[in-house]
């Protein structure tokens, strides 16, 4: 048991807050405190705010930050205005705690808000104490067997580093877990969007597998089981690590005009969606998006742009659905100088050359899962006033100017 957090105050004993504030008494002494009167065997209830706040090592804050009821998704919603939650409770409980903290204690936030909310606007409220935020992936109906057995714990702090309350925070929960879980420690921003996106991942895969099944009805001749077996047991490609780094866009002969297939075989049998409509409105969008970045570069510097790579992928020289040239494309639009070098499509770029060089190509992303690979070598030695733009996050260079892009830690 963690010496430093045993005494554990608990704001919001709702549907998550109860069953998990009861699994932490069973290894340290639990206060919760509800605005609805709740009952519970294992721990202590106070009848105020004050008294499950003060005097606790730590104190867990789960009240709702709920949607109105109609956006719950019983009914249909996509045809209302988008809304973010409401964070007005949750705002309010946070400045009601401050005022019976102290630096002594670590407030630690469950409810589940948008990256940017905790930075933006909840932080402010805890003056008086040190602050976490802390969402759980908890399913209703198994919220005990789920706090217990987590895939993942999620922690952010200020900066991402694993800082003394992210380690005293893991100390607290080790003694409680059954399956010696993951740690996921990041900024605010990063828990954040590993909670949202943890979720809404999911909904994107129940959506593609249930297209399945539509296509399955429609078409017929198809049990939609055996189409999602076959893909469950691709275990390389699609059930795996592999196309989770992110970087350039979906490229190649196939994938771009499977995609455009698929949006006419909706419309053909009816499904009445058309989940790649977006998809490849996504894709497009993130070129354009680097292809602007470029462009502000370039707008900066006065550096023409090389794009580093040609084919849709290394090693090859096929400029099917090259990624590349969808960017060039979009910097054509914006009249930015730019080439490409890659000298399996025949375009070379002397050594010495000064630019902004977007390193499109990656042969260990690209080919990293069929083993060991030596590492990607430039195809020209970029000039020393040159800026790389790396997208996949990987190159390091000891001189030149280099831009990790989608890494935005410690910029304003
Ligand atoms: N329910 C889940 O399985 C689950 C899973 C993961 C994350 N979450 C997140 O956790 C948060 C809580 O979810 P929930 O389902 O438990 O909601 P809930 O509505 O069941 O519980 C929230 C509780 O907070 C209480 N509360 C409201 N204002 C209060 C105040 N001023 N002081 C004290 N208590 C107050 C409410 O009375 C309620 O009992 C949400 O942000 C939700 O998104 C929930």
């Amino acid at each position: 048991m963690s010496i430093q957090l045993k005494n554990v105050g608990f704001i919001g004993i709702g549907k998550l807050g109860l069953a998990c504030a009861e699994v932490m008494s069973t290894h340290y002494n639990v206060t919760g405190y509800d605005i609805y009167p709740r009952t519970s065997d294992k721990i202590k209830i106070s009848d105020t705010l004050e008294g499950a706040v003060r005097g606790k090592d730590i104190i867990f804050v789960a009240v709702q930050t709920p949607h109105d009821p109609i956006y719950d998704g019983s009914q249909p919603i996509t045809h209302l205005p988008n809304k973010d939650f409401d964070y007005t409770i949750v705002n309010q409980v946070l400045a009601d705690i401050n005022q019976y903290v102290t630096q002594d204690q670590l407030v630690v936030l469950i409810s589940t808000v948008l990256p940017g909310t905790t930075r933006r606007e909840l932080r402010q409220h805890i003056t008086n104490a040190r602050f976490i935020y802390n969402p759980y992936l908890i399913a209703m109906g198994s919220v005990a067997w789920d706090m217990v057995n987590p895939e993942m714990v999620i922690i952010g702090t200020e900066d991402g580093s694993l800082t003394g309350d992210a380690q005293l925070l893991k100390d607290f929960y080790t003694p409680l877990m059954e399956n010696n879980p993951r740690y996921a420690i990041g900024t605010w921003d990063e828990a954040e969007a590993i909670k949202i996106f943890y979720n809404t991942f999911i909904s994107t895969k129940v959506g593609l597998v249930n297209m399945i099944q539509d296509v399955a009805i429609k078409n017929g001749n198809m049990n939609v089981d055996v189409v999602t077996d076959a893909l469950i047991n691709s275990t390389i490609r699609i059930i795996s690590g592999k196309y989770m780094t992110a970087g350039m866009g979906d490229a190649g002969p196939c994938h771009p005009r499977d995609n455009i297939a698929l949006r006419w075989l909706a419309e053909n049998l009816d499904l009445g969606y058309d989940i790649f409509d977006t998809v490849m409105h996504a894709r497009e969008q993130q070129a354009r998006n680097v292809a602007l970045y470029l462009h502000k570069l370039q707008l900066n510097t006065g550096l023409p742009i090389i794009i580093h790579g040609m084919a849709y992928k290394p090693d090859v020289d096929y400029l099917d659905g090259s990624y590349s040239l969808l960017i060039g494309s979009y910097l054509n639009e914006l009249g930015a100088e730019h080439d490409y070098c890659d000298p399996l499509c025949g375009r070379l770029v002397q050594d010495g050359y000064n630019a902004i060089v977007l390193l499109a190509h990656n042969r260990q992303i690209t080919y990293g899962y069929t083993g060991e690979l030596p590492e990607q070598q430039l195809y020209f030695t970029p000039g020393a006033a040159s800026v790389i733009v790396d997208p996949w996050r990987r190159f390091v260079h000891p001189t030149l100017k280099v831009i990790h892009y989608g890494n935005t830690r410690g910029q304003v």
